[in-house]
């Protein structure tokens, strides 16, 4: 057991999201502050393999706490899932110095965190970075927030020219595990129908909700879709599917892809990244071990990892029935 940490560990893995490098700088700030040394691990366990290190002080972090994606780089890797991939890594932690390790990341990061925790009893701290907002055990990711915002940015122009030409557009939106992203931004960016994978809506009753808005009036409709959505997966099928079973709309596609993940932070993610950074330090010199710090009721708390794998997304229904009155 690690009872004297004097050297810290940070690391980027998995999908980078907004608030990362504000995550990072809260880390090696509340490291220094706690007279604890700071590491950069790059590319996530890729750099922790190749003993990819850069020692990091209070101002290696300034003028990043508004930059997208992450200084340290980020990367999923195949290696870390092997024993000796592991061993690699823990060899090059013992050569640096390193006494604790925090991951920010999805919930990969943490089972792989995990493991090698099992392994080598070095502690390990996660902060959850995600656009997807699909980790159990937290009401918020870091990224989110952003994410929601840049959606509903793209979808706010999408809607003039689709009212200039009375179209229907179908927006595809990240998230392949959960719907988060496309029942908050849909909500927010006034959508006609919101395809997200927890709840299939099926192609009929798409078709008659939508043949119903245009008998209600509507001239133009946004669909938003999740890709990860059971109908909307093949967005282009779906969109041909639309067109030759309904007269008088054209239809469009808008895949938004990656400009998702990027972009300057909201202050929202700066602030939780803060909070979450600062809880990690805290976390790890108050003992914990195999923990993420999450945020619930705007309370920054610990859960151990285990508890935090992505399973049965639970969908908030309240939200839908939002999205169903509003879309009349
Ligand atoms: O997990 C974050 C995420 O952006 C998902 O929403 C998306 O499905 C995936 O990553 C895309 O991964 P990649 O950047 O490897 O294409």
């Amino acid at each position: 057991m690690y009872t004297n940490i004097k050297k810290i560990g940070v690391l980027t893995s998995g999908g980078d999201a907004p608030g990362m490098n504000a995550a990072i700088r809260a880390v090696v700030r509340a490291s220094v502050y706690n007279n604890l040394e700071c590491v950069g691990i790059y590319r996530g366990y890729e750099g922790l393999i190749e003993g990819d290190f850069k020692d990091l002080n209070a101002r290696s972090v300034k003028n990043i706490i508004n930059r997208g994606g992450t200084i340290l780089k980020s990367a999923r890797s195949k290696e870390f899932f092997t024993k000796e991939g592991r061993q690699i890594a823990y060899d090059h932690l013992k050569n640096k110095g390193i006494d604790a390790l925090v991951t920010i990341g999805g919930d990969g990061t943490f089972a792989g965190a995990t493991v090698f925790n099992k392994e080598f009893d070095i502690p390990i701290i996660g902060i959850p970075g995600t656009i997807d907002n699909d980790i159990n055990g937290t009401d918020l990711t870091i990224g989110y927030d952003t994410a929601l915002n840049t959606v509903v940015e793209a979808i706010d122009k999408i809607r003039d020219t689709a009212n200039s030409h009375n179209r229907l557009f179908l927006v595809e939106v990240m998230g392949r595990d959960a719907g988060d992203i496309a029942l908050n931004a849909g909500i927010g960016a006034g959508a006609e129908e919101i395809l997200i994978p927890e709840e299939d809506l099926g192609k009929d009753r798409l078709m008659q909700s939508l043949k119903r808005s245009k008998n209600s009036g509507k001239t133009s409709s946004i669909i938003v879709v999740s890709e990860g959505d059971q109908i909307g997966k093949n967005i282009f099928k779906l969109a041909e599917y639309i067109e030759n079973n309904m007269t008088g709309y054209e239809v469009r596609v808008t895949v938004l892809g990656h400009v998702q993940r990027g972009g300057s932070p909201s202050c929202y993610d700066r602030v939780l990244a803060s909070r979450m950074g600062v809880a990690s330090i805290d976390a790890l010199l108050n003992g914990e071990r195999n923990v993420m710090i999450g945020i619930r009721h705007n309370k920054v708390l610990s859960v151990p990892f285990s508890e935090t794998k992505k399973g049965e997304n639970e969908i908030d229904l309240e939200l839908i029935r939002v999205a169903d009155i509003m879309s009349i």
